[in-house]
């Protein structure tokens, strides 16, 4: 099938490379001249694990273009644009129409629309009467397909998807969507594929993602009541996790999820519940639980410093999580931010995204390139990521070339046994253990 994906960040790019090494001829269109010069010469614009080796697998049938004609011919168009949050907490959807417009202009032959970005509900439905308003020679059809993949396992979460979910209103769109994904949904993939309305393929997206969050905050305040009660929470998920309906993952506490999905998406779906005057209150709840949760270390830190002024301290980990340089909604970005504001001596370390926080904070912070040039005569060390390389490290070394030996960690990510540090002499402080 001749595929258009539009957009070639995380969902459309990933999409469109998995959709061109199953068989189908994709092009990947972007208004980002800089990110398809580096696509058409074999480089990747996002560090994503095994992209590099599928964008060369998939090749033959893969195109990059800025070029709006490629639009014309297409049997179908994906739409994986960029969704930010408003002011208001709803999501922009002026990328989603732009794409249209050019639809609008370009679009020569009967064609799916597939709205992947992640969208309120009902968008799908006003898109569909946006396109057939401006082209009435040509039957357009929309259907939803929400995205599920997690930065890091992308491709993955792609090829081996937990499910696929189309949204459509008529039998040959459907057709024509089983079409596209029938080898994913065979031998050996073998991804459950689910049919429903295009309403209901849009909550399911938003649905699932906020369920991710409040159980990711519901952990978070379990955690900080264990530190209080002294309850052990590695213990607690662990005997929690022995149910099935519980299961063990998204149980991990931590400093506060970050990213460009559960932030923006909760907040998008809060803001549509209470312009439904149906708030949903739990949702509501876990915005601000994990505003707060962010902060939780410096809490700790401003009790036992008082004064964080002029205070050396140490960020380990920048990225929302391992395995990306994803700065989107990190916990670190607060944490510098509010140091900075306490007059505190910032030095950071991340193994790959050091240099974007470089373009955000310029000469105001430092940035070390080893974690043992970044911990050397500091005050204090503040865990923002679980990357292997730092829950690998050898944890003398805190006491070796922290100011005075008097090492103090803070880690939001509980990357090391207590009982361990503790026997090394090493203040730490984690979450909820
Ligand atoms: C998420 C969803 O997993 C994915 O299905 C959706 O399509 C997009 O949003 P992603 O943002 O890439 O993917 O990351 P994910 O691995 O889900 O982690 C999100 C945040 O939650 C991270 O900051 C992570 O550190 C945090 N998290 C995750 C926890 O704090 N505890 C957990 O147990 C799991």
């Amino acid at each position: 099938m001749r595929v258009v994906v539009a957009g070639t960040g995380y969902v459309g790019l990933i999409t469109g490379v998995v959709l061109a090494y199953i068989g189908n001829k994709v092009t990947c269109i972007d208004v980002d001249s800089n990110k398809i010069d580096l696509l058409n010469n074999g480089q990747s614009p996002i560090y994503e694990k095994d992209l590099d080796k599928y964008l060369s697998l998939a090749r033959d049938n893969l195109s990059f273009t800025t070029d709006n004609n490629c639009y014309a011919n297409s049997d179908v168009i994906i739409i994986g644009v960029g969704t930010p949050e408003r002011k208001d907490g709803s999501a922009n959807l002026d990328y989603v129409y732009n794409v249209c417009d050019n639809i609008v202009k370009y679009a020569n032959k009967d064609v799916v629309v597939v709205i992947k970005s992640t969208v309120p509900i009902g968008t799908n439905d006003d898109v569909l009467e946006y396109l057939s308003s401006k082209r009435s020679d040509i039957n357009i059809t929309v259907a939803s397909n929400p995205e599920f993949l997690a930065q890091g396992t992308a491709i993955h979460d792609t090829l081996y998807a937990s499910r696929i979910i189309v949204g459509a209103e008529d039998d040959k769109t459907f057709d024509i969507m089983r079409k596209l994904y029938e080898p994913l949904t065979k031998d050996p993939y073998n991804v459950p594929y689910l049919e429903m309305d295009r309403r209901s393929a849009e909550m399911v997206k938003y649905a699932s993602n906020d369920f991710l969050a409040l159980k990711i905050s519901y952990i978070n305040e379990i955690a900080n009541l264990c530190s209080k009660v002294g309850a052990n929470i590695d213990d607690v998920t662990k005997g929690m996790s022995y149910d099935k309906r519980i299961g063990s993952l998204f149980l991990k506490p931590g400093i506060g999820y970050g990213g460009s999905c559960f932030p923006k998406d909760t907040k998008a779906l809060h803001w549509l519940s209470k312009i439904n005057d149906c708030e949903l209150k739990l949702v509501k709840d876990c915005i601000e639980i994990n505003k707060k949760q962010k902060l939780v270390l410096l809490d700790k830190l401003r009790e036992y410093f008082k004064s964080l002024k002029d205070l050396k301290v140490t960020i380990l980990g920048l990225a929302f999580k391992p395995m990306t340089d994803d700065l989107r909604e990190a916990p670190s970005l607060v944490n510098i931010d509010m140091l900075l504001d306490y007059n505190a001596n910032v030095t950071v370390y991340d193994p790959i995204a050091t240099s974007r926080v470089e373009k955000i904070y310029g000469d105001k912070i430092k940035y070390a390139k080893t974690i043992d040039d970044a911990i050397m005569n500091s005050d204090a060390v503040l865990i923002m990521t679980e990357w292997q390389e730092i829950k690998e490290y050898n944890v003398d070394n805190y006491v070796k070339y922290m100011n005075n030996g008097k090492a103090k960690v803070y880690d939001g990510r509980n990357c090391y046994d207590p009982k361990i540090m503790k026997e090394k002499g090493i203040y730490y402080y984690s979450i909820g253990r």
